[in-house]
């Protein structure tokens, strides 16, 4: 996307006050402000009391003796799926719908606090009954229906560990994390509706878990969904429906220790290997309720809030499950894609329910505004007060649009900053308080320590660029990588590390600029990690993906600037050469993509692959992925001076005047 063109700059200059209507939650968040500024750890400690209920009393807020592994309220104890159900049902909202469920068929369910607690009571007991206990890990792959929410709430009311894995990720990336994590059940379902159609889900369970690899599954819970056929294997596999007919109704919630492992969540880094961040429970559904009431301006008794996300990535879990079930919002649940059956299908259920608080990505934005005005203009969208953008940075054109056209241009737009590391948002504005600039994601939350610094671990001057960095602890922090401490270490804490500073500083991985006002811009990604429609992506994943395939002898992956998704993957394949004859480039290329796709997923099939006979290196052998870039994204060849041959870029430009890619 341009955010150079004429327009942009219009629009970046724009700045959009506060209205009337948040007079009060202006004051009572600079409060906060105020509070978190006079005494951080004080601040945390409040909210996390008032927000939450502990079944035990905490005495310490934070112990980062031993950083970077930190513990928030550690002698703490509570339960979380406790948290997010019973107590809204004890304080007599048991009747306040929790989630207003659409399937992609049109077919819906409106499930309250009352009957969530009890769906949940009795998967906890099955769950017991199939012999999972406190720490045992429990694989989730369902599509965005009731059950998904239940399962992840049913894991952590009995202390095991879930660990989602998004319903559009391959046989082989579910293999991966099941035996990575060990996980003793997978929940999945027969199938989901996407697209129009059932999407079948089991038949990726069953071959992962034929493939090779260490085998601790012992059963697989299937959700009857897509009324697809499916395999079954005796002994092995339950239907959900069947399995929690005749357990126990009751349940009653034990108290965990604060820093009890919640769930795991993988995602990509700049290796091939997925991480799994973990995280656990006080501190995450502290900032994920602190952050969810105040960043939306969360009035639970009359809003409808709905965030389009998936459970599978990070924002489902904190933005769909644990944040809003804990401040007990009512929100939408929606399984389907934006477009069916017809391209308006967003607004018309913002309409149908009524919808007040609205979570999506800026790829979502850009993708409707290609579309016009005209499918939103016919619907009703003045139920809407607060809208909010994740996952990318959203362009001011976007934004712009966004308030205008979805938002009435009456509604305060949240550019919400954080990571699954982060596990809640960390950099945003605050409705009613700040002076809303398009493009920028703003400011710190209260209790939150940001800086950017150069590469030295300087303050960057205003106006200039540099890396952003989390410079305290915070209280839904990951807490590890699962099974990897020393990479843990390395890719977050070393490099802002002891040496420098008394205590490390967490390093983001991402660019950020910060303007006059102190109000931060993000810059995208330092490392080789792409962000595609708002997800993360590694360029080394999908390096060795193609490179698993016999026909491939070496291949490099870039993220290129894309005008819808933020960026696109664009692939440079070098055919091992005996292929090169048996193949035309648009045959490996079709081949290959189908390859990835299989491998890793349909998110990460490369937009274009480009057959060519050579890749730019140093001459130490390492790749150099800015050129290629260029190359991609249809510009100048920037400095070629440090290739070991630097005529390769000529040839590689040359040759993709030619048909393939
Ligand atoms: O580069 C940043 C970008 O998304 C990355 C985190 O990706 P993930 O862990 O998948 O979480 C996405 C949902 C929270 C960040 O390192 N990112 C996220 N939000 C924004 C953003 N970039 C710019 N502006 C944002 N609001």
């Amino acid at each position: 996307m341009s955010t150079t063109s004429i327009d942009s700059l219009q629009h970046e200059e724009r700045r959009f006050p506060p209205s009337e209507e948040f007079a009060a939650n202006a004051v009572a968040s600079s409060g906060l402000y105020d509070e978190a500024r006079a005494d951080r750890l004080a601040f945390w400690a409040k909210q996390s009391r008032e927000l939450l209920h502990w079944h035990k009393d905490f005495t310490q807020t934070l112990d980062w003796s031993n950083a970077p592994f930190a513990k928030w309220f550690a002698d703490g104890e509570l339960n979380v799926a406790y948290n997010c159900l019973d107590r809204h049902v004890l304080a007599g909202n048991g009747d306040r719908i929790a989630i207003l469920w659409e399937g992609e068929p049109g077919d819906s369910r409106s499930i309250s606090y009352a009957e969530l607690t009890a769906e949940v009571k009795r998967a906890a007991n099955l769950l017991t009954k199939l012999g999972i206990g406190k720490g045992d890990r429990v694989a989730i792959y369902l599509p965005m229906i009731p059950e998904a929410v239940v399962a992840m709430l049913a894991v952590a009311r009995i202390g095991a560990v879930h660990s989602v894995i998004f319903g559009g990720f391959s046989a082989e990336s579910i293999r991966s994390r099941v035996d990575d994590a060990s996980a003793k059940l997978v929940i999945t379902a027969d199938g989901g509706w996407r697209k129009g159609k059932v999407s079948a889900l089991k038949p990726a369970v069953d071959a992962a878990l034929a493939k090779e690899g260490t085998h601790t599954v012992e059963n697989v819970l299937v959700v009857k969904r897509g009324e697809n056929d499916v395999d079954w294997v005796e002994g092995r596999d339950l239907w959900w429906h069947e399995a929690i007919a005749d357990v126990d109704a009751e349940h009653e919630a034990e108290a965990f220790e604060a820093e009890h492992p919640l769930f795991i969540l993988y995602t990509s880094g700049t290796t091939g290997k997925p991480k799994g961040i973990l995280h656990t429970s006080g501190g995450y559904l502290t900032q994920t309720a602190f952050t969810h009431k105040n960043v939306f301006d969360l009035h639970p008794e009359t809003d409808v809030y709905w965030c389009s996300a998936d459970v599978g990535w990070i924002t489902g879990h904190s933005y769909v499950v644990y944040g809003p079930l804990a401040n007990g919002a009512t929100q939408v649940l929606y399984e389907g894609t934006p477009d069916l059956p017809h391209p308006g299908r967003w607004w018309e259920i913002i309409q149908k329910y009524g919808v007040s608080i609205f979570y999506t990505a800026p790829t979502a934005i850009r993708s409707f505004m290609k579309l016009g005005r005209e499918i939103p203009d016919a619907f009703d969208l003045t139920s809407l007060r607060v809208l909010g953008s994740v996952g990318e940075p959203i362009n001011p054109e976007a934004w712009v649009w966004y308030r205008e056209v979805i938002g009435g241009g009456k509604t305060p737009i949240v550019d919400t900053w954080w990571q699954t590391e982060t596990g809640a948002i960390m950099v945003s504005a605050l409705p009613g308080v700040t002076i809303a600039k398009p493009g920028s994601a703003q400011v710190a939350l209260p209790g939150i320590s940001i800086d950017v610094l150069d590469e030295a671990g300087n303050a960057v001057p205003v106006g200039g660029g540099g890396l952003l960095v989390v410079s305290e602890p915070w209280p839904s922090m990951l807490r590890g990588i699962w099974g990897d401490p020393e990479r843990f270490k390395e890719t977050y804490w070393e490099k802002f590390g002891t040496a420098l500073f008394e205590k490390p500083k967490y390093f983001a991985g991402d660019g950020a600029r910060l303007d006059e006002d102190g109000d931060i811009w993000l810059l995208g990604r330092v490392d080789d990690v792409m962000n595609v429609s708002g997800h993360r992506l590694s360029t080394a994943e999908i390096e060795s993906a193609l490179v698993s395939h016999p026909i491939v002898a070496e291949s490099a992956v870039v993220g290129a600037a894309d005008e819808t998704t933020g960026q696109a993957v664009v692939a440079f394949v070098i055919l091992r050469s005996d292929q090169s004859e048996m193949q035309t480039a648009d045959e490996a290329s079709a081949l290959l993509r189908t390859h990835v796709s299989d491998q890793i997923g349909a998110i990460a099939r490369p937009r274009q692959i480009f057959i060519v006979a050579e890749l730019p290196k140093t001459r130490s052998g390492k790749i150099m992925r800015r050129l290629l870039q260029d190359v991609a994204e249809g510009r100048a060849i920037g400095d070629t001076t440090t290739l070991a041959d630097t005529s390769v870029m000529q040839i590689i430009s040359g040759q993709l005047g030619s048909t393939n890619g």
